[in-house]
């Protein structure tokens, strides 16, 4: 299974580095096979010497250029980052980034070769608006993707669920992923509000490949006991 954790706007780069040598000692030391990622914020990314995937929460689709504030490929090169998130609800929602962009970014970074978690989900008023037009509407973010492409990995996560405590029903994760694993083969995360009190659950429902986790990934305990879940699981 995959485990990610977005740190979002969070942790400097010296607690960066401390985070992800206390996550990898936990996953070497316990002999875990899952997959983890984190995506530091952008100042933090460092050359880390690590087991742990390490990717950007974003960046440009470009190598270098005048584009203030964003940063490019050479700056992803310069800490071998390989793996890039691309769609989060934040940065659709806050940041104001277009399928078009999005889209954009994501065939730079497929043509790279980078491991894409390309994320999608639906806001409160879609939910709201009934089934037909809420799957409508994250079909609409499947536009101008690649769902085939080798490297991709998709994140299912309700915009309102996200950072809220809110969660779907199980039963309704486990419906949507159905219905996304249709337009996709590629492995299928969920996030939203999962915590260590709900990761079990929902990392054991069909279709689920694994988490993305925001705020309980803050905690390193917490993390890592969703790792070793994923581990319980795929023993069982
Ligand atoms: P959350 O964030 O776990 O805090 O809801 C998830 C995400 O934004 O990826």
């Amino acid at each position: 299974m995959i485990i990610a954790a977005n740190l979002k706007t969070n942790f400097t780069r010296e607690e960066t580095n401390l985070y992800i040598e206390e996550i990898e000692g936990f996953v070497s030391s316990k002999n875990l096979t899952q997959e983890v990622l984190v995506f530091p914020a952008m100042s933090s990314l460092d050359t880390n010497d690590t087991s742990i995937i390490v990717g950007a929460q974003n960046a440009y689709a470009t190598k270098d250029g005048a584009f203030t504030g964003e940063i490019g490929l050479v700056h992803l090169d310069e800490f071998a980052i390989k793996t890039i998130l691309i769609g989060h609800s934040e940065r659709r929602h806050i940041l104001g980034e277009t399928q078009e962009e999005l889209v954009k970014k994501f065939n730079y970074y497929k043509d790279l070769g980078f491991k894409i978690v390309y994320c999608v989900g639906e806001p409160l008023k879609k939910r709201e608006a009934g089934k037909h037009e809420m799957m409508e509407y994250i079909a609409s973010q499947y536009d101008g993707i690649d769902t085939e492409y080798e490297n991709l990995i998709i994140a299912y996560e309700p915009v309102w669920a996200i950072g809220t405590g809110l969660t779907p029903t199980l039963e309704d994760i486990q419906e949507i992923h159905k219905a996304l694993k249709e337009k996709s083969k590629a492995p299928l995360l969920y996030g939203g509000s999962v915590k260590v009190t709900n990761a079990k659950e929902v990392l054991s429902l069909s279709n689920v490949d694994g988490i993305l986790v925001g705020s309980a990934a803050l905690y390193t305990d917490h993390f890592c006991s969703m790792i070793e879940f994923a581990q319980e699981l795929q023993r069982k």
